[in-house]
């Protein structure tokens, strides 16, 4: 039996991994905001004693702090973590800590579980984490100079860093964090019918849900890629896929050189 933990486990992608991990067996952590999405999935795939939610505001630092001792406590040792917490804002908002929302959730939420939950993984026989971002936005995307858009918030453009700063976690969790034993995976599951969390216009919603019925491919088959790369890790500490595909893609000098910094400006923004 293997103990599975998973950000935003209560719907879309997460929710059907949760699913497909209790039906083969498996322990499952899934963490979320909404307590009553958030009790499904142990009572759908009638396994209550091996599912446990843990409910956290993930865009908030401390909820992250205070998740990862919980699953110390429930689980003792992680073999796979998954990051699926997402929500899309397009304007601004500031959490009740001060951090620009989706800076926080999107990328703070998935240093914070990555690292925090790496220490957990020293048992475990093959442990991998897998962190589902559309990696490829380029350099440029990062600003440097004002990571939370304090000045000018533009919500593709927040959302582009987001994408970048979780190719660069990956890149520096390789190099910093692996242990030498994790395998941090960054999979793009490409379209799935999901949920689509966040807030949108009402046409731009309409035309999601529109395009999500007639073309997006269901959970349930979107995940088994995926099941597939938590059951067999790749043999590199640092790997991307696009759905089942991996993708040629080797981190240059610079992206390790922009890995580093970020690194030091999370360290300084979290005051750690
Ligand atoms: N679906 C796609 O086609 C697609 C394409 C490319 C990449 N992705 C990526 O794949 C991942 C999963 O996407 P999805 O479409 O399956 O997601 P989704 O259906 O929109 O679900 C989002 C999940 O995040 C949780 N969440 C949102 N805000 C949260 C918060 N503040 N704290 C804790 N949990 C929070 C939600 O739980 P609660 O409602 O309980 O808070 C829910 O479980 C995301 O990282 C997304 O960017 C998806």
């Amino acid at each position: 039996m293997r103990n599975i933990v998973i950000s935003g486990g209560t719907d879309g992608i997460g929710r059907a991994l949760a699913l497909h991990h209790l039906r083969a067996g498996d322990r499952v952590v899934v963490i979320g905001r909404s307590a009553e999405k958030g009790a499904q999935p142990g009572r759908e795939a009638a396994a209550s004693d091996r599912f446990h939610f843990l409910g956290a505001d993930l865009s908030l630092v401390s909820e992250n702090r205070r998740i990862i001792g919980e699953v110390a406590d429930r689980l003792g040792h992680v073999d796979a973590l998954v990051l699926c917490a997402a929500y899309l804002r397009m304007k601004r908002f500031v959490t009740s800590e001060g951090f620009e929302s989706s800076f926080a959730l999107a990328y703070l939420s998935r240093f914070l579980l990555s690292t925090g939950i790496a220490p957990l993984m020293r048992d475990a026989e093959a442990p991998v984490i897998v962190n589902l971002a559309v990696v490829g936005a380029g350099a440029s995307a990062m600003n440097w100079d004002d990571l939370q858009f304090t000045a000018k918030h533009v919500g593709t453009k927040v959302w582009a860093q987001t994408r970048r700063a979780n190719e660069l976690l990956a890149v520096g969790f390789a190099r910093e964090h692996g242990l030498g034993r994790i395998k941090y995976v960054m999979v793009n599951p490409v379209y799935v019918r999901s949920s689509f969390a966040g807030e949108f216009a009402k046409p731009v919603r309409i035309v999601i849900s529109a395009l999500g019925a007639l073309s997006a491919k269901p959970a349930a088959k979107a995940v088994l890629p995926i099941v597939d790369l938590i059951e067999h890790p790749p043999a590199q500490e640092l790997s991307f896929y696009k759905a089942a595909t991996r993708q040629d893609r080797t981190p240059t000098a610079a992206d390790v050189e922009d890995a580093e910094r970020l690194y030091r400006e999370t360290k300084r923004i979290l005051n750690d």
